[in-house]
């Protein structure tokens, strides 16, 4: 027998199945069965997979809800850009616009407190990478991703981008306030 010859007997799938060939069929069976099982398991109980939802949207009418919020919840603002820190109520939402090469405002949360974030992009595909907690969620141009989250620890975050977006992809970072 050879792997580069045709097979002596042309048609294969009549001849019966060895023993090997259907403890490994059973076996990858199996598993599939266990990995299929293990996604909502683990999205429930192991507590770490994110609760997203996505609903398609504009980049105006995204923009306009993101800025009535802003205007409506700024505490202080930051940098030479004036880029403000929104401090959204507890329980309520929090946006954030993702955009050349830029995310906006900046968010400062309560600690044990839950939270819904948007996220939606401007323009093209941007990557809300949450550092240090290994958060990483894809935003698409149209989409408005929204994530249930509850800070457990105070402290500063880094916000990066982590889809590549252009020539200045690398300054698009922000930093992300938990206030206890
Ligand atoms: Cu935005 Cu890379």
């Amino acid at each position: 027998m050879s792997a580069i010859e045709p097979p002596v007997e042309r048609i294969w799938w009549k001849q019966p199945l060895d023993r090997v060939e259907g403890t490994w069929i059973v076996i990858a069976f199996v598993w599939c069965i266990v990995m299929f099982v293990m996604m909502p398991y683990w999205h429930i109980y192991g507590k770490q997979n994110l609760s997203n939802e996505a609903y398609r949207t504009t980049a105006e009418a995204y923009l306009k809800k993101a800025t009535e919020s802003a205007e409506k919840t700024t505490v202080r603002t930051e940098t030479d850009l004036k880029i403000p820190v929104v401090h959204p109520a507890p329980g309520g939402d929090a946006y954030l616009v993702a955009r050349l090469w830029q995310w906006w405002p900046m968010l400062e949360l309560e600690e044990g407190k839950t939270y819904r974030i948007h996220l939606a992009s401007m323009d093209f595909l941007h990557g809300f990478s949450l550092q240090p907690e290994n958060i990483n969620i894809q935003v698409h141009p149209g989409y408005e991703h929204i994530v249930t989250v509850t800070p457990t620890r105070a402290g500063t975050y880094s916000i990066i981008c982590n889809e590549y977006c252009g020539i200045n992809h690398h300054t698009m970072a922000s930093k992300l306030y938990v206030v206890k």
